[in-house]
């Protein structure tokens, strides 16, 4: 364990950690370092096992609540991952999705702006909009975005991300970092419809739900789609190269700073020998244990948005089909033939009106390999097998004996 995660004074705060990303985060705090953690969610029932635990705060809240926003501010690294971020709702819910999009991460990052807390803010890949099937790799810093008609509705949660995006960068004073996630995968993954949620999930859990019930999977306008599949660990090991990194720098700023004062260059300079407010003391010296992260440790860890994907497990939907298919035949030790086949469905008559969508999504991963040493490195079917079979582990019991929600 680096210094810097053997601080227990040190909290992090987590708004979202009962969700799928959350919670694979709280657990990797809790195991990975000696951190507490203020958590908040409305739902927390992917914590059942944490919620005792004595290194744990949670509250029940959502960030339209002012005094809520406060509150998270006041700890040194907020980590927001809070969104309305399930496609169906794109089409009938859009006013409610732009709240919980641009409204609440705004009203949050001016609250980190106020105290001095670093904010790492999760946005998301779709912000690159709608890509073509020939586009190339999406890159940070250069790559344009081009949305659909605002008739398209599928395009209101991009649209408030990017907003959000902008708005962050454009704040005065803010320590942020932004994530753009390109389709995690792993277990805890959103939810299976009539179960423990209502709706269209995402296509994993779409595609595990209709193999579960024996039913065909469903490919939009012909599964052409394509999309980077990443495994939620892989995520996870990029946030903790990120606080590695950054917190490297937590030591060498005050509030009142610029947000890379401190982390232009390496080894301690610019250590203005404040402490920010509310920003914990998090290690012994500034920047120690930087020097296994990439060519110039710290510098652009801040003020920096961050796509993260796997580029090397690039597959198109209806491959995706047949390989959750083929693993979901070898979890049950069934004939792949006795499963239905795919169908192909129209995206309006799948998701309703305004529906659009990307066709391609290939992140360049040059800048996080750059800055952060990082690079993803679980395959596509391990990341598959290891979602697939949670997801039949996990519901196969809640079908057959109408569980309650867990
Ligand atoms: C979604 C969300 O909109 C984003 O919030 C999020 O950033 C992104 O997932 C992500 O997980 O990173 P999208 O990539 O379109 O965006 O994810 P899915 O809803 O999982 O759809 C992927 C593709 O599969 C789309 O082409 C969709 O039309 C297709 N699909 C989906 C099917 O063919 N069948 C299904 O049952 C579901």
């Amino acid at each position: 364990m680096t210094p810097r995660f053997d601080d227990s004074s040190f909290t992090v705060a987590i708004v979202g950690c009962g969700g799928f990303i959350g919670s694979h985060l709280l657990d990797a705090v809790l195991e990975r370092t000696r951190w507490r953690v203020f958590g908040v969610d409305l739902d927390f029932y992917r914590l059942q096992h944490r919620l005792n635990h004595e290194r744990c705060e949670f509250l029940c809240a959502d960030l339209a609540d002012p005094a809520v926003v406060e509150r998270i501010a006041q700890f040194p690294l907020v980590v927001n991952l809070a969104a309305i971020c399930t496609p169906s709702r794109y089409m009938g819910e859009a006013c409610e999705v732009i709240r919980s999009n641009y409204d609440h991460p705004a009203a949050l990052a001016e609250a980190c702006a106020k105290s001095g807390a670093w904010l790492v803010h999760f946005s998301t890949s779709e912000i690159y909009g709608k890509t073509a099937a020939d586009s190339g790799e999406l890159v940070e810093d250069s790559t344009p975005a081009v949305f659909g008609p605002v008739t398209a509705s599928r395009w209101s949660y991009a649209t408030a991300k990017l907003l959000a995006e902008r708005f962050i960068a454009g704040l005065p004073g803010l320590r942020w970092t932004v994530v753009r996630p390109f389709n995690f995968v792993g277990p805890y993954m959103d939810f299976m419809p009539g179960v423990d949620g209502e709706g269209i999930p995402r296509v994993l859990a779409n595609f595990s739900t209709a193999l579960l019930r024996g039913e065909p999977l469903k490919l939009v306008n012909g599964g052409k789609a394509k999309r980077c599949f990443t495994s939620v660990h892989d995520a996870i090991d990029f946030l903790f190269a990120l606080f590695d990194a950054g917190l490297g720098c937590a030591l060498s700023f005050g509030v009142g700073d610029s947000p890379d004062a401190g982390c232009k260059t390496a080894a301690g300079a610019g250590h203005s020998g404040r402490d920010a407010v509310g920003v914990s003391k998090v290690g012994a010296a500034p920047n120690a244990g930087v020097s296994k992260v990439g060519a110039a440790p710290n510098a652009g860890v801040f003020s920096q948005a961050f796509n993260v994907g796997n580029a090397e497990n690039e597959v198109s939907i209806a491959e995706l089909a047949q390989k959750m298919r083929t693993i979901f035949a070898k979890v049950r030790g069934v004939d792949v033939s006795s499963l239905p086949e795919p169908q192909s469905v129209s995206g309006e008559e799948y998701y309703g009106a305004g529906y659009d969508d990307s066709m391609r999504r290939m992140p360049s991963v040059a800048k996080a390999e750059r800055l952060l040493g990082f690079r993803a490195r679980i395959p596509l079917d391990t990341a598959l097998e290891e979602s697939l079979s949670w997801f039949v582990k996990h519901y196969d019991v809640a079908e057959t004996c109408h569980c309650e929600e867990p």
